[in-house]
């Protein structure tokens, strides 16, 4: 199996390395092309075993599954770009926010069986959740082998097209969102009276410690928290404070407003 990547930045980045160290396909079946940093294309290279080339004609000849990772508002040039070159056993794997797969068919001019993917910074570690949506005309051995692609570099969701802006709201800004509770967690906790640089190793710690019980448990995170909360004790009491405001509604209001400002994006042809 060959494939290429067209953009090798941040994203793009996260994921051939998944790729590459969870052994799915060899390092020397992997391409990948940029529009210019040569640079970093021959670091990577030299990193992780893979290649480079800006031949599109021998980077799509026969490559199986080919990544579509530049910014969105760079797709009309790279479409330019690759069009020209796409060959039948082309399979497009896109992780631009916001872009219809009928507009990237339309754009290449392919009926080329397309697959869009939402993933999220957590891939850095292996630990992305990657939503995913198929065209139509994506075969079921095909679907397989790009699901093992992507549990390459964490785990994977299907959802229709539509319901990727849910996943873009939940997990896609979602590290973000858990990032900004726990900046809140920590301002609190120095309000107590201990060193700042105390209370941050120590939360920290606390939040790489959790969600390494929430890995490890088979309990639910429901039961883990009641396992950890006696009656008329120090938990029950910060639990009962937390019970007087609407936690549930404000995370409700953030993960709409996420949503919606996805639709408006994808409507705009602009990026997330
Ligand atoms: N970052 C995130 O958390 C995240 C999450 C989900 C989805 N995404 C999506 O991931 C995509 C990439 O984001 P990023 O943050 O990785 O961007 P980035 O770091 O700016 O990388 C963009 C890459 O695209 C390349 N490129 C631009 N025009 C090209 C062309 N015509 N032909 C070939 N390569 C071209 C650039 O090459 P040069 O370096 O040579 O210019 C660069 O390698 C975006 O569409 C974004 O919506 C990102």
């Amino acid at each position: 199996m060959k494939l290429v990547f067209y953009g090798a930045g941040n994203m793009a980045h996260a994921i051939f390395t998944g790729i590459v160290n969870s052994n799915v396909i060899e390092s020397n079946d992997i391409y990948l092309t940029n529009r210019s940093n040569e640079g970093a294309l021959k670091a990577y290279a030299e990193e992780l075993g893979v290649n480079y080339s800006y031949d599109d004609h021998a980077l799509l000849a026969d490559a199986d599954y080919v990544f579509l990772g530049t910014k969105p508002y760079d797709f009309e040039n790279l479409a330019e770009r690759i069009k020209p070159h796409i060959a039948q056993q082309n399979k497009f794997i896109s992780i631009m926010a916001g872009l219809p797969i009928s507009y990237i068919q339309e754009l290449l001019d392919t009926k080329n069986p397309v697959a869009r993917i939402m993933p999220n910074t957590n891939a850095h570690v292996g630990h992305s959740v990657t939503g995913i949506s198929f065209s139509n005309n994506f075969g079921p051995s095909s679907k397989e082998e790009v699901d093992e692609l992507i549990n390459a570099f964490g785990s994977v969701i299907e959802v229709s097209e539509d319901n990727l802006h849910q996943v873009t709201a939940i997990t896609g800004s979602g590290p973000a969102f858990l990032y900004h509770v726990f900046e809140q967690y920590v301002t609190a906790g120095t309000r107590l009276g201990l060193e700042k640089d105390q209370v941050e190793e120590s939360i920290r710690n606390l939040i790489i410690g959790t969600s390494k019980m929430i890995e490890r448990s088979e309990l639910s995170m429901e039961q883990l928290r009641k396992n950890i909360t006696s009656k008329g004790g120090t938990t029950q009491a910060g639990l009962n404070a937390l019970s007087e405001y609407d936690i549930e509604g404000i995370f409700e209001d953030c993960l709409r407003s996420a949503v919606n400002r996805s639709v408006e994006l994808s409507n705009q042809d602009d990026e997330v």
